[in-house]
């Protein structure tokens, strides 16, 4: 079921979302039929449980092809439960980010060039991944989201951030 994506500015993006104790349960199963469902139709690459109002340890995230970053390449299909990043280096890398919950604007953000992450899938399974660049770009955006961080707390330079219909050609190097 398509579910509506809570926008900036709704408290329940800024709680603290709790670790997933049941596998099993017939209640992640739909919660992630309906992050896939959400996040398929807003053509997303990523979507956190507390975007939805869901305040649980969940992300989804992963394309072939999209068109709102046409630059990246593809990434994985992969759910993400109960997640822990690590930095594989203090490199940072500056790259163009959106939200769902943050309609129509586009800034640039500094991640982590390179990280490990390990965490569950939905069956419960630990599974551990390295990955740079944009791959990266999007684990640390959505991990953020189960923290309460939205990107744009995490943008330095604010001359880089705006909306995507005005910036410039040029600018916005992911579109
Ligand atoms: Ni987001």
């Amino acid at each position: 079921m398509i579910r509506t994506v809570l926008r900036m500015g709704d408290p329940r993006l800024l709680i603290k979302a709790q670790p997933v104790a049941a596998f099993d349960a017939p209640e992640l199963q739909a919660l992630l039929a309906d992050m896939r469902d959400t996040m398929a139709y807003l053509d997303g690459v990523g979507l956190a449980a507390p975007q939805i109002g869901v305040a649980l340890r969940v992300v989804i995230f992963g394309f072939e092809a999209n068109a709102r970053y046409p630059e990246a390449a593809p990434v994985p299909n992969t759910v993400l439960i109960n997640p822990q990043l690590t930095p594989l280096s203090t490199e940072e890398e500056e790259g163009w980010e959106g939200c769902l919950s943050v309609p129509g604007l586009r800034g640039v953000v500094p991640r982590w060039k390179r990280l490990r992450y390990t965490g569950f899938d939905e069956y419960g399974q630990r599974f551990e991944h390295e990955v740079e660049g944009f791959h990266a770009r999007v684990v640390q955006h959505e991990c953020d989201h189960l923290d309460g961080i939205l990107y744009p707390m995490r943008i330095r330079d604010f001359s880089r951030f705006g909306y995507t219909d005005v910036l410039q050609e040029g600018q916005t190097p992911e579109e």
